[in-house]
């Protein structure tokens, strides 16, 4: 046992000395890492299961909506292969280094979903290309039609319990992970989501931890979002805790009254799972992780192997990667046709749904969605 312990605590340091060397990278990094560029190019990657169903009508309205740009050759979508479960698997690679390479060959992504082996060696894809392109923020706007409820979680998606989450130490009979929250990591999450706020005329904003238990890292957590805070004076600061936070969002008596939320990783991962389902279900929303450089777009969901296995693929819901498109088209500035693919959806999806996926064979297909979404763009 003493020589198992005293591995653990090589491994302990080892972490513990790399950790303080993404902080000190995270401290000397210029915030304004965008460069100015004539052409914007966008990868698309299919990823997992419904993962290349839903993608390719997103890709169709992306096509069509940026036809002009297309064909004068300023903006190009760009497949990307190679990050797939099947290929992953046999280099034992989370993302193979051609395709990483790829992909930093883009300024943006749309990321269809890719799996993640429970067990094994094999790391989840999403969670190392946010470490490898470091897309810090996780933002998730959420909807619910009618109750006036519009809510955008910023997510820290670099840190917290996936910083480390597979390479926590195990002895016989116990076994310990690590949760890591540094300032650097925290000061530049709050800051977008106070920004955001500032931006949007936003005037609420909560800071949701676990603090009265896990005191040293969301204690940090919430001290440095007040820090962050006193830059924004106008803003209305709340502290919550999750467990009540997550029935306060199923309480229609005081819900709409949230607007923003920043969230350590893993309480923002599960969190907003709820709050998609709040919203008509986690096949509704999108998602954007963004970094100083680079931006990823996808939807909040998996890659749901079940519906593959019933021979329900094509009747995969594309909702949610089409709202991450229209996330997409708006961070890299294309605001109109942003705003004509969030109209066409809201006509699509909430008022007129001439034509619904239910995720069965009783609704449309997936290609029968993108064709009315396509056809209401022309309108
Ligand atoms: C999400 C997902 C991912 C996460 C998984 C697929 C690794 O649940 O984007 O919310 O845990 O962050
Ligand atoms: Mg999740």
């Amino acid at each position: 046992m003493n020589a198992q312990i005293e591995r653990a605590v090589l491994h302990f340091r080892a972490l513990l000395e790399e950790q303080i060397k993404r902080v000190e990278r995270m401290e000397s990094a210029s915030a304004n890492a965008q460069t100015t560029k004539t052409k914007t190019v966008v990868g698309i990657v299919g990823g997992d299961g419904i993962g290349p169903i839903i993608v390719k009508e997103a890709a169709r309205v992306l096509k069509a909506l940026l036809a002009d740009e297309i064909s004068a050759g300023t903006l190009e979508l760009r497949p990307i292969e190679g990050l797939t479960i099947e290929n992953r698997l046999a280099r034992g690679e989370a993302v193979p280094a051609e395709a990483l390479e790829a992909i930093k060959g883009c300024d943006v992504l749309l990321k269809g979903p890719t799996a993640t082996p429970k067990g094994g060696t094999l790391e989840s894809a999403n969670v190392t290309l946010r470490r490898a392109l470091d897309l810090y923020a996780n933002v998730r706007p959420v909807r619910i039609a009618g109750e006036g409820v519009d809510w955008t979680f910023f997510r820290e998606n670099t840190e917290g319990e996936y910083a480390l989450g597979s390479r926590g130490v195990e002895l016989p009979g116990l076994a310990m992970d690590f949760k890591v929250i540094t300032d650097a990591g925290t000061r530049r999450i709050a800051r977008a989501a106070f920004e955001y706020a500032r931006r949007n005329g936003k005037r609420n904003v909560a800071i949701v931890t676990k603090a009265n238990i896990m005191k040293k890292t969301d204690g940090k957590f919430t001290a440095i979002c007040h820090e962050v805070a006193k830059d924004y004076p106008e803003m209305e600061v709340e502290d919550w805790y999750i467990d009540i936070m997550t029935a306060n969002l199923v309480n229609p008596a005081i819900r709409s009254r949230f607007e923003v939320f920043i969230l350590p990783n893993l309480y923002g991962d599960i969190i907003t799972d709820e709050a998609a389902q709040l919203q008509g279900g986690v096949g509704t929303a999108g998602s954007a992780n963004l970094g100083d450089r680079y931006a990823m777009f996808e939807a909040i969901h998996g890659t749901a192997p079940r519906m593959i296995e019933e021979g329900l693929g094509d009747y995969a819901n594309p909702e949610s990667i089409l709202r991450a498109a229209q996330m997409l088209l708006s961070h890299i500035g294309r605001a109109e046709a942003a705003d004509r693919l969030g109209r066409a959806l809201e006509i699509c999806c909430e008022t007129e749904k001439a034509c619904v996926v239910t995720g069965d064979r009783n609704g449309a297909t997936c290609r029968e969605f993108g064709d009315y979404l396509l056809r209401t763009l022309q309108r």
